[in-house]
């Protein structure tokens, strides 16, 4: 398994251009399932969890023609008999639980194996299920697979309500059954995170008929049929945002390229309280790190709020704060097990329930840490690049599941690091 080498204390400098959005990308690739015209979507980012979407679809019978290199994908289902999304590919990615909705709008069966745990903690989908039931789907769970059947879709009003909030696959996925379903649905309290919205502007291009979008609230007017359609997607907020947070720790005259400010307000408030200055010009933002972060009370909600995608990151950061941060998981109470990682590094933080408090200490060193799960890996990385000393982050196919060559991006921007096989 691969390993990245950290030498810690390189300043970062120039600019990085932030690929597209992971989470973009993978529910619209299910959108695919949706006509058996072409989808070509561009600005696809180089990453183990596109190649293990393109796989689920092959297994859907659709036709993947994947260029790497351009970032683009050309995506054609046209063999609409296979419905079964198997357990050996849904239980490495969640996201793959998104092909259900288009299966059963398009082909009326779909048997979609449950992903099963997480270790950002438990994630159920039964708002799905609820939303796909509500638009007419009888559902049962037998031996670990969703057995999904319809006799037809029919538009209703569906409130997709979890404790935490809206819940962004679970809209994409009942938004996807909708398009296609008889009549008027809608969809109340729908996410609306801009990879939701850039999904829907997808589907928009493929002749789906979707008002509202960007509110919490979808109306949806079934067609009976989808055309093919081409798409580029955004900019990857929490790949920006990772890059930020290590110029806020690191940096000396670092800039993100090609992303959409309006995506990162929560953020770059987050950065500006903490007395980190930022430059915003256009699709550029530059970032010059505070001497030590100011400490603060963060707190993770749905967008426009601080995502949780960031919240490990941002505790990396706030580790070297000049007192004491509370940050609290409103999203994922259970999403901090990068915390007894970064105590290994010689943070000073203490977890209470769904919240954890850091006491800021004023160098980390560098140490062997474990990676469990993509975001908090990342967090690991940043932490390296700060800490005094080698670091070293085993299991790094977690962060290579999310960041396209995060290990090459930071080493042009002047970072001692390296990847090492094996
Ligand atoms: N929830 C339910 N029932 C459901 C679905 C969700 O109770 O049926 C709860 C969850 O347990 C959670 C909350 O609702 O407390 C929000 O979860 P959501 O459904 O929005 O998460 P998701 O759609 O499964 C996506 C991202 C995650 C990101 C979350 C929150 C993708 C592929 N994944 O997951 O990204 O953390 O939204 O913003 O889009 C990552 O990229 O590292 C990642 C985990």
């Amino acid at each position: 398994m691969d390993r990245i080498v950290i030498q810690g204390g390189e300043p970062l400098r120039g600019d990085v251009s932030i690929s597209g959005a992971k989470n973009s990308v993978l529910p619209m690739m299910a959108a695919a399932l949706l006509t058996d015209e072409e989808l070509v979507i561009s600005r696809v980012p180089s990453l183990r969890d596109v190649s293990t979407q393109c796989k689920i679809l092959e297994a859907l019978g659709a036709r993947v023609l994947h260029d790497d290199q351009k970032g683009v994908l050309r995506l054609r289902s046209d063999n609409e008999d296979l419905v079964t999304a198997p357990y050996d590919l849904v239980k490495t990615m969640r996201a793959s639980i998104c092909v259900l909705g288009p299966l059963l709008a398009r082909r009326g069966r779909a048997k979609v194996s449950l992903p099963g745990g997480c270790v950002i903690g438990v994630r159920p989908i039964d708002l799905h299920l609820k939303g796909l039931q509500s638009l007419g789907a009888s559902i049962e769970v037998r031996g670990g697979y969703i057995e999904a059947e319809t006799d037809g879709l029919r538009g209703t009003t569906i409130y997709l309500g979890s404790a935490a909030g809206s819940t962004v696959l679970g809209t994409a996925n009942v938004l996807m059954a909708a398009v296609l379903a008889d009549g008027r649905t809608v969809i109340e309290n729908a996410a609306h995170e801009p990879e939701l919205v850039d999904l829907c502007h997808c589907l928009q291009k493929m002749g789906a008929k979707i008002d509202g979008v960007g509110s919490h609230c979808l109306e949806v007017e079934g067609v009976d049929k989808l055309s093919g359609a081409e798409h580029t997607v955004i900019a990857d907020r929490i790949e920006a945002g990772t890059f930020l947070l290590a110029g806020a720790m690191i940096g000396d005259g670092l800039s993100v390229l090609d992303v959409v400010p309006q995506h990162l307000l929560a953020v770059l408030e987050v950065l500006r309280e903490s007395g980190a200055n930022l430059q915003v010009e256009g699709n550029r933002i530059s970032v010059e790190p505070p001497d030590r972060p100011r400490p603060m009370d963060l707190t993770t909600l749905p967008h426009p709020g601080f995502p949780t995608d960031l919240q490990a990151q941002a505790m990396a950061y706030l580790c070297r704060g000049n007192g004491v941060s509370m940050i609290s998981e409103r999203i994922y109470p259970d999403r901090f097990i990068h915390v007894a990682e970064l105590l290994r590094m010689g943070a000073q933080i203490r977890k209470e329930g769904a919240t954890a408090i850091v006491n800021g200490v004023p160098r980390l060193s560098g140490a062997p840490v474990m990676a469990s799960e993509l975001r908090g890996s990342a967090a690991l990385v940043l932490a390296g690049l700060v800490a005094e000393g080698e670091t070293e982050v085993h299991r790094v196919y977690h962060i290579d599941r999310g960041y396209e060559r995060i290990d090459e991006k930071l080493r042009l921007l002047g970072a001692h690091i390296e990847r090492v096989a094996g």
